[in-house]
């Protein structure tokens, strides 16, 4: 069994209020896997290699649960319209770019090896329509060692005729993207009807009866704005909420249902969701550039729903989850201002969990150090002042406001160190 040891100051939060700390401590790694955290290394493990980090941070990576690596290129721009227009004016003239090859594997190049740099090792992401460019991010993301899943994005209706798909196109285009990855290990397959204004009913069926063939989950965005709600409903006149859409279909019953925004749900979204055990992912960044509106975070998390984070780049404009989880703990103060019984301030511990071992459970034992978990990590380097002793804790809060991937001194995935080259 190979055996490495790291000393530093090992943070990580078990539970959403609970956050762990062991300054100047060991963490015991075996085969990649977690084993213990100790003060003094056993008598056991003498002689195994010990990596020394000082007081350096040794923090769990991060997830993010919703991202677009097609729209890497669009990162700050566009950042003064609302959901339609940026759609429409932005978002669908360049997604349809991909079906170029060579533009598709500049912008995955470029979005995985930026994931990466911020300390993002696990990642549910949005592609486009083009099924070639997917398998192409797909195998990217394989090749780096990365945790993930990858959605071919399915739209067939209410879209501009160059991002269109035919319904049945759309679905033998899926099914063979399903089939081509079957048995793939860390990255996985998910299912990614855009979202309900520009999917068919037929569409949204037809995507139900490959999630049964190939037990396979679904992606997509839910209740994100006013605007989406209202559309939901109107094109899809049968059903009683947006999330039902999805349920009918048989798409939450296999793998995991992944709903990004979720800023408006209702009593019967929330329903659905819960008994499926979706996560909803909170993207503060986007929630104040696109979508407008702040997710209820604080009541759906004591309504016991599950709580992940994500940029939504391009809606957010930055890659980096761990400012996503200080702009949620400022969000929920502008929302606790504002709307005092919708919901509460939420501390750094629990953002940082729904950044880590919340949105981490989709992957398997990853985001946090419990005995089992991957030792997929980041050592956080340079956060004090020289002249002015900080705690582990309020150095990790810091990282969260004003660090950046500087501060990032390693990275480990499954144990392994990754290079510093991106
Ligand atoms: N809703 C439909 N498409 C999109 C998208 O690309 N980004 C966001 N944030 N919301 C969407
Ligand atoms: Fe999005």
């Amino acid at each position: 069994m190979a055996v490495k040891i790291y000393h530093g100051d090992i943070l990580f939060t078990p539970a959403a209020d609970q956050l762990s700390v062991y300054e100047n401590s060991y963490i015991i790694v075996e085969d990649g896997v977690v084993s213990q955290i100790c003060e003094r290394v056993p008598e056991e493990y003498k002689g195994a290699e010990v990596v020394d980090y000082g007081d350096k941070l040794i923090i769990p990576a991060f997830s993010d649960l919703h991202v677009h690596g097609s729209q890497y290129v669009q990162r700050g721009i566009g950042m003064d319209c609302l959901l339609s227009d940026w759609l429409n004016h932005y978002t669908f003239p360049q997604e349809s770019q991909f079906r170029d090859m060579d533009y598709a594997k500049e912008s995955y190049d470029a979005f995985v090896d930026d994931m990466l740099r911020h300390g993002t090792f696990h990642a549910n992401v949005f592609a486009t329509i083009h099924r070639e460019a997917t398998d192409y991010l797909f195998d990217k993301m394989e090749e780096k060692g990365m945790y993930g899943y990858v959605g071919k994005v399915n739209m067939d209706c209410n879209s501009p005729e160059f991002l269109i798909e035919k319904t049945e196109d759309s679905l033998l285009e899926t099914e063979k993207y399903l089939s081509d990855h079957e048995g793939s290990k860390k990255v996985k397959t998910i299912l990614a009807p855009r979202f309900a204004p520009t999917c068919s009913e037929p569409l949204i069926l037809g995507l139900g009866k490959l999630a049964a063939k190939y037990h396979c989950g679904v992606h997509t965005h839910l209740v994100e704005s006013v605007w989406e709600a209202q559309e939901a409903l109107k094109l899809f006149p049968g059903y009683g909420s947006d999330a039902e859409i999805y349920e009918r279909a048989g798409l939450m019953d296999y793998g995991p249902s992944i709903f990004a925004h979720v800023i408006f749900p209702t009593a019967e979204d929330k329903r659905i969701m819960k008994k499926h055990g979706s996560l909803s992912v909170h993207c503060p960044d986007a929630t104040v550039n696109i979508v407008a509106g702040i997710m209820p975070l604080q009541q759906m998390a004591s309504e016991g729903l599950k709580i992940a984070m994500g940029s939504d780049v391009a809606g957010g404009h930055g890659i980096a989850i761990y400012r996503q989880v200080a702009r949620a703990v400022q969000l929920s103060k502008l929302k606790e201002f504002y709307e005092p019984a919708e919901s509460k301030t939420i501390t750094i511990t629990q953002a940082f969990y729904h950044a880590t071992k919340e949105a981490g459970s989709v992957f398997g034992k990853v985001g946090s150090f419990e005995k089992g978990y991957a030792f997929n990590a980041l050592v956080i380097d340079n956060m004090e002042d020289s002249w002015s002793k900080m705690t582990a804790q309020e150095k990790l809060e810091r990282f969260c406001y004003i660090g950046d991937d500087r501060n990032i001194k390693a990275r480990y995935i499954d144990g392994k160190l990754l290079s510093q080259e991106f």
